[in-house]
Formats: C-alpha cells, structure tokens, sequence
C-alpha cells in the first residue's frame, strides 16, 4: 500500500493525478478516506458564475479552503473572496496577492478588523448591529474607501440552514445603521443570505423585497448589494434547478432597482462553486449483516449529512457487484454510536470488506468541517480527471 502524503498545497497541479478512482484503488490500495479532486468542474462552476453573474462573484472561502480549491477557482478566473475570519484572508492575501477578499462575518474581534485594514487593505465589513458599527468605527478609519454593509435577515422555508437565526437585522434597524454609517463617513451597502442550499430560487426575490424596501426609504447612496450564497448543490434528495436559473432569478429581482451608476452587485457562493468539485473514496471496514462500517463518517467530511443531506454515491468498480441493492445503515470509523449515517443507504448487496465507495459533492463543508475526533482525519487529495457519475438517481 502506497501513502500519498497529506501536505498543504498550494497548486493543483501538485496534487499526485489520476484518470479515475479506479485507478486511485488500483494504484494506492487505501485502507484512509481520499478526496478526488476535479479541477474541470470546479473551472465549470466557476465559468456559470464568471459567465452569467452580472457582478462580482466572491467565492465564500469558509466552504472549503484547501489550497487546491482556492488554486482551481483562481485558476478559473474567480478574484474575489468572502472571508469570514483574519486566517482566511492572511491565507487568501498570502496565495493571491492580487486578490480581492472581503470581511462578511458581521461578528468581527477588533484586532481582526484592524489587521484586516491595515496588513490585508481589507475595505468592506459586515455589520448588523450598532455594536459592530460602533466597534468597527474605534478601530479603523471612517472614509469613503471603506464600505459598510447591513446585512438584512431573510427568511425561507426552502433552505437547508437558515442562516438568519443568527445574523441580520429588520428593514427598520437597517435604515438607522445605514444612516450611522453615512454619518461616520463610510461608504454603505445592503447584504443578504438567503441560507445555505437554497432549494427555491424565489428566496433571493424575497430578500430583494427586503433590499427594495430600504432603498425607497433611505436616502443614503448604497455603494454594492450582496445576494450572499445559498446556490444548492446536487444531492440525492434534492431537485433542484441549475445555477444558471438562480442566477435568472436574481437578475429578475434587481431589475428597476434605483442605484448609484456605480453601484455593485455581489453574490457569495460557497457551496455552488464548489460542491461538484471534490468526491471522497471510502472504504468499508467491516461489515455486519446490514450494517456496514467505513473509513470516514459524521466526524470526517460526513459532517453535513447530519441535517439529512444525502450524497450521491456509486460504487468504486473494483469488481462485479450484485444487482441486488440491499438498505445499510452506514457507520463511521469513531466509537460513538451517533457517528451513523441518518438514512439506509441501498447499495451492493453483497458489498463486503475491502470494497470502496465513491461519494459525490465533497466538495462543498466535507474537508472544511472534519474534525480529528478519534483520530481520524481525511487528509489525502488527489486529482482525478473523469466526471462523477453516481450510480443512483436524484428522488422526486
Ligand atoms: C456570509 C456568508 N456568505 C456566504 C456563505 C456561503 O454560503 P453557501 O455555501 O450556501 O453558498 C455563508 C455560509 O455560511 C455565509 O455565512
């Protein structure tokens, strides 16, 4: 068994190359999780956004912030960042000089907002709070080149996380903290998410409502608008429409509305640039009648599976398999019972130790949110060149 080892890089180009995760098994044999990484999917995602979007496309770094993912999106054009914390824009700013990142986590420590000004020329900031204003206007100049933006609380049925449990404010506090921010003598801007896998593109109309309803009632010059992230990513119980058509609906929500000539429009996506563009091989463990023990699981990148997201996933052709599916519970490699997959997962029904499963969409919070628990922590990547195709349908 040959190990590639986990390191940090920085470019794709580094990352050892297969044709297939076939040829990843039959080359490397893993008994450890892989992450096959597709640049030409992560360049496809990036090309709708680049192509389509008529503003600037941050990709929101917090959904994965592997140095080949940051290196693929680079690569394909993308120069905007959302960071949410000082490490993510000293890593962006260290990769990219020449890009561009911006400080949307409307919760910032002062230390944060001043080395982002000062060290990174950090120049936006998020805020949905007098407290952040107040905070940010101690710690850093008020002028123009800075823009303050408020992000307003949009709420949707059709969206896995709802996002504005915890962030945004009311049309009316919006109105008093665009005010204060003129006021000081920052440049301001209105911000929104719909939440993470927005199933409905109709949410971003919703939050437009919310933008329209500030501009007609506010006076102050709003120097960008942000329809922040939420773009879905295929998952196995999940129908959704292409990005393009999201894209459609936002452009469909701004039309008519009365901005500066030089004003901007922003979107945040994370998971829409990137979700296609990582997959994860597993292996299975052991198994136990209808249960099946493997190598990565809730505490690895399986992490989102916990709200009931289901992955697309196919089997790693190694061998003829039986036509017969059978239900697993599917179990991580932890010893805590909670570390199960929600859902029987139909697969092979004489699946057996040693086989390996493909799973889709890793790309987007699966190395992002692992953790060490157990130890065990996914950490090798490799670049594969074919497209992920799984073995089961999307259900109605
Ligand atoms: C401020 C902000 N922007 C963008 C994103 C990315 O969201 P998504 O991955 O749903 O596109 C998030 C996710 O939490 C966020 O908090």
């Amino acid at each position: 068994m040959k190990e590639v080892l986990p390191e940090a890089l920085s470019d794709t180009s580094e990352l050892p190359a297969y044709a297939t995760p076939e040829d990843v098994v039959a080359d490397l044999a893993p008994d450890y999780p892989i992450f096959c990484v597709r640049p030409h999917a992560i360049a496809r995602a990036a090309r709708v956004f680049l192509e389509k979007f008529p503003g600037d496309t941050l990709y929101a770094v917090k959904c994965n912030p592997m140095p080949h993912m940051l290196d693929s999106l680079y690569k394909a054009g993308i120069r905007h960042f959302d960071t949410a914390s000082l490490s993510e824009i000293a890593l962006v700013s260290q990769l990219f000089p020449e890009s561009i990142c911006y400080f949307m986590h409307p919760v910032k420590a002062r230390d944060a907002i001043r080395e982002a000004h000062q060290r990174y020329g950090v120049r936006h900031h998020v805020v949905d709070h007098a407290d952040e204003l107040k905070k940010i206007s101690e710690v850093i100049p008020a002028r123009k080149d800075v823009v303050i933006l408020v992000r307003l609380a949009v709420h949707h049925q059709a969206v896995v996380y709802d996002l504005s449990t915890k962030f945004g404010t009311s049309v009316d506090a919006a109105l008093s903290l665009l005010a204060e921010i003129d006021r000081l003598g920052f440049s301001a801007g209105l911000c929104f998410h719909v939440g993470s896998q927005c199933l409905d593109a109709e949410a971003y109309a919703v939050g437009m409502q919310s933008v329209r309803d500030v501009i007609e009632r506010s006076t102050v010059p709003l120097e960008c608008i942000d329809v922040g992230g939420g773009f879905p990513g295929r998952y196995l119980n999940h129908r959704v429409d292409d990005l393009a058509s999201y894209i459609g609906a936002i452009v469909e929500a701004t039309r008519g509305l009365d901005l500066p000539e030089s004003s901007r429009l922003f979107c945040e996506p994370g998971r829409g640039l990137s979700e296609g563009g990582e997959s994860l091989i597993a292996q299975v463990q052991l198994r136990k009648g209808s249960a099946i023990y493997l190598n990565d699981g809730i505490y690895g990148s399986m992490n989102e599976e916990q709200t009931g997201l289901r992955r697309p996933y196919r089997m790693v052709a190694t061998r003829s398999f039986s036509e017969e599916t059978t239900g697993f519970t599917v179990y991580g490699p932890t010893c805590d019972s909670v570390d199960v997959l929600p859902d029987p997962v139909a697969l092979p029904a004489d699946i057996r130790e040693g086989d390996w499963i493909e799973f889709g969409g890793m790309g987007a919070y699966g190395a992002a949110c692992r953790t060490a628990f157990n130890g065990f922590f996914p950490d090798t990547f490799v670049q594969v060149e074919n497209e992920f195709v799984s073995d089961t349908q999307p259900e109605d």
